[in-house]
């Protein structure tokens, strides 16, 4: 069976800084490296600290920006070669929705202009019946067809998310890109629109790929997940199989940092030490062993591949087959400093997180 999305050896570097005459000085080194598949009607979570390339990702995808090397097959095709019309179609069956809806409403439009330009766009559906079709959309993400006449400062943060995954479905795509879509919103109001994208995938046969910088959001969402750090993938797993026994360092740090929802049932958080490195300077071999608790000298030279395992999990890892399994993990014996215990919260989506105060490269993702 041929997936929805094939992505093969992307890469994308940005130049940071230029000498007067132009000449590039330094690369941020975005996206190095990335492969995955995605099946139609599947969920795959891309999690990573903010800053690690998952909006890059996202962004080569649908190509609103080109990779400097990689493929990218859409249905089998090479979307890289597409030509106008080719590529016009394709925007209409990939979509992306964005943390903050607010930002990407236009405010001196109504919800029905808004839902009706997408349709005129691509003549799906005939002037007549418009209304009608944006009536059935509002229902579908469980707005009030009345709403119409509305202009977006009307709604709440939650109402708003929903109106821009209406207008995201009103080209009928076949993916949609959710860019942190929850991570703006009220705790409240998240496992809403989560229920929401999942009803939505059920229904219509949506796949998603699913950017977030909280585990614990992905985990109710996710078929496969996909863990980044400064632009490469360290582990893919099945989102079970990736919750239930995560093997790389970074991935188990991740998830140790997840609020345990029983009191009793303790997990102990691991907290990493040493510097963040940015994608701007990565540092030579594996680019977490500078945090990583478990690095050997070859961490420091040589760049771990993603290694499959046979079952869909795959890791990169030097000291994948040495490491315990995460049950066994030491705990950590707490004492955090200030600055460790906001990057813990900022991987928790915690209160430290939602004000985004201290770590620079952490906190709530602006972008
Ligand atoms: N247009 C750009 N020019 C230069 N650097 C960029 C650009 N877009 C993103 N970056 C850099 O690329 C890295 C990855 O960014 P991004 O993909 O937005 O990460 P994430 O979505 O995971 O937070 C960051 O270091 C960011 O500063
Ligand atoms: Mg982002």
């Amino acid at each position: 069976m041929t997936a929805l999305l094939e992505v093969e050896g992307l890469v994308k570097h940005f130049v940071a800084e230029r000498s007067l005459f132009g000449r590039a000085l330094a690369h941020v080194k975005a996206v190095d490296g990335v492969s995955f598949s995605l099946e139609a009607g599947k969920t795959l979570a891309l999690v990573g600290e903010s800053g690690c390339g998952k909006s890059t990702v996202s962004r080569l995808v649908l190509r609103l920006i080109e990779p400097d090397a990689g493929a990218i097959r859409f249905e089998g095709r090479d979307l890289l070669s597409l030509g106008a019309d080719a590529l016009r179609k394709f925007r209409r069956e990939a979509q992306i929705i964005f943390q903050d809806p607010y930002a990407s409403l236009n405010p001196r439009m109504t919800v029905g202009q808004i839902l009706t330009e997408p349709l005129a766009l691509h003549s799906l559906v005939p002037s007549a019946q418009r209304r009608e079709r944006v009536a059935e959309i509002l229902r579908l993400v469980g707005l009030e067809p009345r709403l119409e006449r509305r202009y977006p400062h009307e709604f709440s943060g939650g109402q708003r998310q929903r109106i821009a995954i209406a207008r995201a479905l009103a080209v009928e795509p076949k993916l949609i890109i959710c860019d942190e879509p929850v991570s703006a919103l009220d705790v409240s109001i998240r496992s809403q629109i989560l229920n929401l994208l999942r009803d939505l995938q059920d229904r219509l046969g949506l796949a998603y790929i699913f950017v977030s910088h909280d585990l614990a959001v992905v985990k109710h969402i996710a078929d496969h997940v996909a863990v980044m750090n400064l632009g490469q993938i360290v582990e893919t797993a099945e989102a079970d199989a990736l919750f239930a026994a995560p093997r790389h360092p970074y991935s188990r740090a991740l998830l140790s940092a997840i609020p345990v929802p029983k009191p009793r049932a303790k997990r102990s958080r691991i907290v990493l030490q040493g510097d963040i490195p940015s994608a701007l300077n990565p540092p030579p071999g594996c680019r977490f062993h500078t945090r990583c608790p478990y690095v050997i000298d070859r961490c420091r030279s040589e760049m771990p591949q993603l290694v499959p395992d046979g079952t869909g999990h795959a890791t990169a890892c030097h000291r994948t087959s040495e490491l315990p399994s995460s049950a066994a993990i030491v705990p950590s014996d707490g004492g955090f400093s200030p600055v460790l215990e906001k990057l813990v919260a900022a991987f928790s989506g915690g209160p430290e997180a939602a004000r985004g105060g201290g770590v620079s490269s952490l906190g709530t993702d602006p972008a």
